[in-house]
């Protein structure tokens, strides 16, 4: 029989059934991410930019979606809620515009207790359709980030059917500059940002070390398709993940951990102070403890 503490965290969301296992299980990932992301606030404080979290689920060769794209259920219900848990920890959700033209996304908080992040979507060539299901949502509306030279005829036309459109200089190779990006969200008030993918977009943000963390859920599958992360040319740039914790949620793996550049100072994210990503400023580093080992 449940015990009342058991009913009382079920009706908020906080529990999934009444075994023990679970429970602890549950709130070992989201109360860990919660103080790290707490932690990482105190850290970042004075940051331009927004703390970023990357989140993806993968099968256990790689692969985010089959062969040739399209949408493929990989986590299991309860990492899927762990996602859902995880999207109330951020201000605002990013994903690639392919995987708004796959998947139809809602990209809101179903299997949890919270807000809803502000959907955020990278459309350098405004493919973005009007009828999607984000446009659906009478409360948030998306911001699409587009490049300088995108139609404006289709901008106003997302813009009257509610959404914004934030214009954002674009790389060389014409996609959207992340760093210039995520500078414009920070000014726009939003602190926090999960970045759920696709593939293109995960391995974009690792490859310009953008983000701060990760967070991935690791179905027991082989899928042989769509790679998380590309091969990529930038790779000695690709971050490693520091302060690895991991945990089974009915048989996926959910691994989650800082991710630190090894020896690349990323200096134009700070083109103030000249700050390196590696956090030397951080309290915790002050006095010789290792950053967030207990996030
Ligand atoms: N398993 C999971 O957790 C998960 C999560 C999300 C998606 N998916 C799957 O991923 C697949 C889609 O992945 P995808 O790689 O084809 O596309 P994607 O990453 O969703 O979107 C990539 C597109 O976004 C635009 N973009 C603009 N600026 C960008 C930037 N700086 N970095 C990256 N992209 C930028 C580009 O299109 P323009 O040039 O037109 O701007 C680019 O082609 C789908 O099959 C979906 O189901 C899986």
């Amino acid at each position: 029989m449940a015990r009342p503490t058991d009913c009382a965290q079920a009706q908020r969301g906080d529990v999934m059934n009444t075994s023990d296992d679970h429970r602890v299980q549950k709130v070992d990932v989201i109360d860990k991410l919660r103080n790290r992301i707490a932690r990482l606030r105190q850290c970042l404080g004075n940051r331009p930019r927004p703390i970023i979290t990357l989140t993806y689920a993968q099968s256990i060769d790689g692969c985010i979606a089959p062969f040739g794209g399209g949408t493929l259920q990989l986590s299991n219900s309860k990492s899927q809620q762990l996602t859902h848990q995880i999207r109330t920890l951020h201000d605002a959700i990013l994903v690639g515009i392919n995987t708004v033209l796959c998947d139809d996304p809602r990209l809101t908080v179903r299997l949890a207790n919270g807000n809803d992040p502000q959907p955020i979507v990278l459309d350098s060539r405004l493919r973005f359709p009007l009828d999607a299901n984000l446009m659906r949502d009478p409360c948030i509306r998306p911001i699409i980030a587009t490049g300088q030279d995108a139609c404006e005829n289709k901008e106003n036309q997302l813009i009257a059917a509610g959404a914004r459109v934030i214009r954002v200089p674009l790389q060389a190779d014409g996609l959207i500059d992340l760093s210039q990006l995520f500078l414009r969200i920070g000014q726009m008030g939003f602190d926090s940002v999960m970045v759920e993918g696709g593939s293109k977009v995960i391995t974009n943000v690792l490859a310009s070390q953008i983000a701060d963390q990760i967070i991935l859920a690791i179905a027991p599958k082989f899928v042989g398709g769509l790679r998380a992360v590309n091969p990529n040319e930038a790779w000695e740039q690709m971050p490693q993940i520091h302060d690895v914790h991991c945990q089974m949620m009915d048989g996926d793996l959910v691994v989650w951990g800082q991710l630190r550049s090894a020896n690349v100072l990323n200096r134009s994210l700070f083109p103030q102070t000249g700050v390196s990503r590696s956090l030397p400023e951080c309290p915790a580093n002050a006095k010789g403890e290792e950053p967030y080992d207990e996030c």
